[in-house]
């Protein structure tokens, strides 16, 4: 409760400091609200009392969102039409992106994704976007020893490398968020998950945390065209995350850990 009572005082300091009002602007879109780290960062937004409007598919499974205080905008990310009705027809402060593919999908999705949501942000005038994607994309892809990934996934870090530079040439102020491994919905943070533009940073974060995270971006100058890592050093790793370090080894660069290993060099 405290987090969000302060990503509330934060918000409104920064809505002040960016002359907004409620009455004028059309809040904050989120895509992928219907996904797992989608519906924690919607709860959060909606405990803060913004004003939020969800993107769900005609498909979508709406039951996490029922009962909170939300609008519903209705179409498809990949769909050039769909996306200009709704960025064209409300002007959001700030858009979160965290829709994503599940594993046997599409794995170009995020480059493709972001074409039509940057054009239509930037033709909507959007305040800010706020792009959840991976570790090992566009300038963390030297840690990863990318023979060892599984070639999903290679798809999907490429991609969402892609994805970066078209929003970065989108001229919407953009904040890009990285995370490595996300645990399970279950798992909470420890209250110390951070955002560092320490590119060799690297762990696991929950998606509470990362919510909590998010929030503490919108609207926040400091936030303003940066791309961090996302980490949790000290939540609890369970289950087959408890391993997560030794497979780690496979597929970061040996730097990766002696930087890790060197306090001083981590931030
Ligand atoms: N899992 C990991 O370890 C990991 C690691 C690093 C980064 N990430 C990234 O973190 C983000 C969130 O992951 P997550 O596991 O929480 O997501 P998730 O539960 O798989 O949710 C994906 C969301 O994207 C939406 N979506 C997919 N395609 C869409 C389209 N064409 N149009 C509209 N909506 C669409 C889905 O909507 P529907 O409900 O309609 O399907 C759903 O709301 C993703 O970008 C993911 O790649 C994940």
């Amino acid at each position: 409760m405290l987090k969000r009572r302060a990503s509330l005082a934060l918000a409104l300091s920064v809505m002040a400091f960016n002359g907004a009002t409620r009455a004028e602007d059309g809040g904050i879109l989120v895509l992928g609200a219907t996904g797992q780290l989608g519906i924690e960062i919607v709860k959060d937004l909606v405990e803060a009392g913004e004003k939020v409007k969800v993107l769900v598919r005609p498909t979508s499974n709406r039951d996490k969102l029922a009962g909170l205080d939300v609008t519903y905008a209705v179409g498809d990310i990949l769909s050039d039409a769909d996306m200009e009705k709704v960025f064209t027809s409300t002007p959001y402060r700030a858009v979160i992106d965290a829709s994503g593919q599940p594993n046997g999908g599409d794995q170009t999705y995020y480059e493709k994704s972001q074409r039509v949501i940057s054009k239509w942000a930037a033709a909507g005038k959007v305040g800010q976007i706020i792009l959840h994607g991976a570790t090992g994309a566009g300038d963390s892809a030297h840690m990863m020893i990318m023979e060892n990934v599984p070639e999903y996934q290679r798809v999907s870090i490429a991609s969402k490398g892609k994805a970066e530079d078209i929003l970065k040439g989108s001229g919407v102020t953009y904040t890009i968020i990285r995370h490595l491994t996300l645990l399970p919905i279950e798992t909470k943070e420890s209250g110390r998950a951070r955002l560092t533009t320490n590119q060799m940073a690297v762990g696991a974060v929950t998606r509470d945390g990362l919510a909590r995270l998010t929030m503490g971006c919108l609207h926040n100058p400091a936030c303003f065209n940066m791309t961090f890592h996302a980490v949790d050093d000290d939540v609890t790793l369970s289950g087959r995350y408890e391993t997560m370090w030794t497979r780690y080894r496979t597929v970061l660069k040996p730097y990766v850990f002696e930087a890790r290993d060197t306090p001083q060099r981590m931030d």
